[in-house]
């Protein structure tokens, strides 16, 4: 199975920003671990803060990936453009927050990719990439 894993804007921050939201854990660590636990699955990471770099990953993922688990942080709120690409690819998209949004601010409840998505992982910490993960093993 091949996975991409595609992460959002300031989420390159995770480990010292908003601990009480998001933990204190680097991302990098995490993503060692779940390669190391998950070893027969092929991984991609990638991270940006810039909204096209986002798309264009996903493009390039939807030729080869099995399913990209997407945490398209702020741009969740705002990007019609990234609902529009997980749309217009074949290749399945697990959306997923590291927070509950649904327990925060009103502007958070409002997401341009949930509908367009296999499903959403929201709440369970960094363990929700796990969740998704484990979901498209089980297909
Ligand atoms: C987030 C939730 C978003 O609302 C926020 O803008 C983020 C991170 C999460 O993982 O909980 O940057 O996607």
């Amino acid at each position: 199975m091949k996975i991409a894993i595609i992460n959002g804007p300031n989420l390159n921050l995770l480990g010292t920003r908003e601990p009480d939201q998001y933990g204190s854990q680097i991302f990098e660590v995490y993503y060692a671990q779940l390669q190391e636990k998950f070893a027969a699955v092929e991984f991609s990471y990638f991270q940006s803060n810039v909204e096209g770099e986002l798309i264009n990953e996903m493009q390039k993922a939807a030729h080869w990936a099995d399913g990209i688990i997407l945490n398209p942080a702020g741009y969740t709120h705002t990007s019609v453009a990234i609902g529009d690409t997980i749309a217009g690819i074949k290749t399945p998209v697990i959306e997923v927050h590291i927070s509950n949004v649904h327990a925060r601010e009103d502007f958070r409840k409002i997401s341009h990719v949930s509908a367009k998505c296999k499903g959403t992982v929201s709440g369970f910490g960094m363990k929700g990439y796990e969740l998704a993960l484990q979901s498209f093993m089980l297909d």
